[in-house]
């Protein structure tokens, strides 16, 4: 692939490869800790759902060392820290929604007394009854917004014309993050009432907007900074915040340093996780198996307030049909409030939940008809120029993808195998399934699909870059600089690129919807071509020519009608600084075309969509139900990759990731609205025996033009969606085990479930 590419700078080796292999790249914890420094340790609720009679705080603050207990009532500014909703407090006030919902902030002169302060304090709860399900709020009322419908066609009169129609119910479960680097901050007041506080988010606006309002001073007084987080996986695009604010309320407050970092048991317990979903599906198919009409009804558990629900909820909606056309749908998605921590982003961010239920659909009519679920899906793979229910017409490589993933691997031999393996194999059997994948790249809300970047170049040469993209382990850093190594033609060394800095870079949206490294690195690309083009008139007088089309930097030298001269990039750039040339500049990208109109749900939301097949095979122990997912192959449409090893990378995680929300994640909560698999002890996440013995990964040979930077398509979330496959391979198994299983369509498949299910 693109590996060979001329535009590819001399090395893609990822910038921090470095220091992470020498333990030197800085984190949160890694950040010296000033003299005088204090420690917050947050109490959350210890019931689900309650009105607070009162909160005695005496013997915690008599504890010694310990400097103040923060509540409700010291807030200066809004108790209010909803991103989209104004819905959720950041101390909770009279009533409590969810177990963990921050009550009281200790603060301290060192962790340990803090932790045990924070045991000290007596709340005084009446207790409600606590909502857990979905179905259950939705029929109390209780919902975050109204229901939103996506349309097309007519499904009640093509249902009238379908010869096969099926309904069943599909359910998905949650997906604790898990980033190795839990939440936290730290706050540092500076002058003039300002303040600078290191967070791990991947939102650094966000985090200054929640600070602004609870402290009750402008933005321009907060500085949040981020050099880089420890993942982020959508756990810390608004659900960084809170503690971000409670440190910089203390630090305001108290006038000193204040640090909290979340232990892991109480980022487990208190922090939103993956929405989980419980859907009914109805599906009309022709007779030769075209799917006709559609309709779904999803039940989003959103948690006890919005955070990112709606924007969740919205793409759920848009990647219902995963990547078929079908002609009649009707999506109706409910945000149902429930006493539990509010659910947020999660790679993906709700499109694996929509397309599950599809799959699970097209599944259910497989069996009931005893057909192939793989010509089901085949048959209806949506081709360029037709729409999906919000309209968007789509330049389709879903068959391309298919076709090329049928060849390399040869579906057909890895059904006949499989075939003969299970005619052989009395305890053991094998399954495989498909998946093919479509993800619509842009924030679905139009308004957040822009980003800038300041670049500077010192009179030495040597180059400084800031934009909104935060790191955080998806290589967004390297690309930015490859983008600018590329476009002012000079060796990656001479560039670096620095924390994101709400000071430096404004209004950002947050790092997310797989889109960062598109926006930040064509903002990037903005500001180093009107930087270059400055250059080359300072070259140009030095040249002695006019012409400055046929000037040219690469590799540090300036080139003149595709010939070398003796002018180097340093040389240029001294004398443009002695010239007093602006060698710094601001470059700013908003994504064009792109358009969406709730009212009618209709409109072109994607800059485009990223396409792939995998395949997963699977064998199924079934004495014991446990599996080893044998091998996923993949043939995945990069564009034209600008760095495989990161993207191949962001396969392969993503990938682990989607089989591990799929098979072994199992998000519990009882009635009462307390978190069970509050542990890894109790919380299973994939080890090294979960994953694929192999992984294969093609790329889909394009030449097409697209809006990704350098053709480059974003690559983050897609390929999560791939997991899906690992379901209902197993699923697939457990019936060439026992034709009449009868298996809920209910992720995860754990190893419990697969028992049961082969005896069932
Ligand atoms: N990869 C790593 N290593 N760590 C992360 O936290 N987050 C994922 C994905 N890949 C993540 C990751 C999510 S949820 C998103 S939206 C994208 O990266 C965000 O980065 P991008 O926009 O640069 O792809
Ligand atoms: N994706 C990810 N994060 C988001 C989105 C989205 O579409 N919208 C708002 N935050
Ligand atoms: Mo990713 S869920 O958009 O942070």
């Amino acid at each position: 692939m693109s590996a060979t590419n001329e535009r590819i700078p001399p090395t893609q080796t990822n910038i921090d490869s470095q220091t992470h292999l020498r333990g030197e790249s800085l984190y949160l914890d890694d950040i010296p800790i000033l003299t005088g420094t204090l420690f917050g340790a947050c109490l959350g609720s210890p019931v689900a759902h309650g009105h607070i009679r009162s909160i005695d705080i005496s013997a915690a603050e008599a504890v010694p060392g310990v400097i103040k207990v923060f509540t409700a009532k010291d807030i200066a500014g809004e108790n209010e820290i909803g991103g989209i909703i104004q819905d959720e407090p950041l101390l909770a006030d009279h009533e409590v929604h969810f177990c963990g919902m921050p009550v009281a902030f200790v603060v301290a002169e060192t962790w340990d007394i803090a932790r045990y302060a924070m045991k000290q304090i007596i709340t005084d709860i009446e207790e409600h009854e606590p909502v857990t399900c979905p179905r259950k709020a939705k029929e109390l009322g209780m919902l975050i917004h109204p229901p939103r419908t996506h349309r097309l066609g007519n499904v009640d009169e093509a249902f009238e014309n379908c010869h096969y129609i099926f309904e069943g119910q599909a359910d998905s479960n949650g997906q604790e993050h898990l980033y190795i680097e839990t939440q936290g901050a730290y706050a540092v007041p500076q002058e003039n009432g300002q303040i600078r506080i290191y967070s791990s988010t991947q939102g650094p606006t966000a985090v200054q907007k929640a600070v602004s309002k609870v402290l009750g001073v402008p933005q321009h007084s907060i500085e949040i900074d981020v050099t880089r987080l420890g993942g982020g996986f959508g756990g810390k695009e608004d659900q960084a915040n809170t503690w971000a604010a409670l440190c910089a309320m203390a630090a305001h407050h108290l006038q000193v340093p204040v640090k909290y970092a979340l232990h892991r048991l109480d980022d487990m317990a208190m922090t939103g996780k993956r929405h989980p979903y419980s859907s009914d599906f109805k599906i009309g198919l022709s007779e030769d198996l075209k799917i006709l009409a559609y309709e779904v009804t999803f039940y989003q558990n959103s948690g006890a307030s919005a955070d990112l629900s709606p924007a969740v909820l919205e793409r759920t909606l848009f990647h219902c049909n995963n990547t078929y056309y079908i002609p009649n749908v009707r999506a109706t998605a409910y945000p149902c409030k429930t006493h539990l921590p509010p659910n947020t982003a999660f790679r993906g961010f709700g499109g694996p939940q929509g397309m599950f239920v599809i799959e699970s659909a097209i599944m259910f009519v497989a069996e009931k008809l005893g057909v192939d679920a793989t010509d089901i899906q085949y048959r209806n793979l949506i081709q360029t120029g037709q729409p999906f229910a919000y309209r968007q017409l789509v330049d389709s490589d879903a068959q391309n993808c298919w076709h090329a993933a049928a060849n390399a691997f040869n579906i057909g031999q890895i059904k006949k195998d499989i075939a003969v393996f299970n005619e052989q194999n009395e305890h053991y059997k094998k399954g495989m399934a498909i998946m093919p994948i479509c993800f619509g790249i842009s924030f679905t809300n139009t308004m957040m699909n822009n980003a800038r970047a300041l670049v500077h170049i010192y009179s030495d040469g040597s180059v400084n870059i800031s934009t909104g993209a935060v790191e955080m382990g998806q290589g967004v850093n390297t690309k930015i600089m490859q983008v600018a190594a590329v476009t002012l033609g000079i060796h990656p060394r001479k560039i670096k690129i620095l924390s994101t800095n709400t000071y430096r870079v404004a209004n950002t949206s947050p790092s997310a919807a797989s889109a960062t490294a598109d926006l930040n690195g064509k903002a990037a690309q903005i500001a180093c071509t009107a930087l270059l083009n400055r250059l080359k008139e300072v070259a140009a007088q030095q040249l002695n020519t006019t012409e400055l089309d046929h000037i040219c930097f690469k590799n540090g030298l300036v080139y003149l009608d595709d010939a070398e001269t003796a002018l180097t990039w340093e040389a240029v750039v001294m004398t443009a600084f002695v010239q007093r040339v602006a060698l710094t500049e601001n470059g700013h990208y908003a994504t064009p075309k792109i358009h969406y109109d709730k009212a009618t749900e209709q409109g072109h939301p994607f800059a485009y969509h990223v396409f792939g097949t995998s395949i997963t095979e699977v064998t199924v122990d079934c004495i014991r139900g446990i599996y080893d997912i044998d091998s996923v192959k993949i043939v995945h449409d990069f564009g034209e990759s600008m760095n495989t090893g990161i993207d191949m990378g962001q396969i392969e995680g993503g990938l682990v990731q989607g089989i591990g929300w799929m098979t072994l994640e199992e998000v519990v909560y009882d009635a009462k609205g307390k978190l069970r698999s509050n542990a890894l002890s109790t919380y299973k996440v994939p080890d090294v025996y979960s994953v694929p013995g192999t992984i294969t990964i093609l790329p889909l040979e394009t030449d097409k033009d697209n809006m990704a930077i350098l053709k480059s398509k974003a690559v983050g979330e897609p390929p999560l969606m791939y997991g899906i496959g690992s379901y209902f391979a197993i699923r697939n198994a457990i019936k060439a085990f026992n034709p009449n299983a009868k298996i809920a369509l209910d992720a995860p498949m754990t190893p419990e479930k697969t028992l049961m299910a082969l005896y069932s």
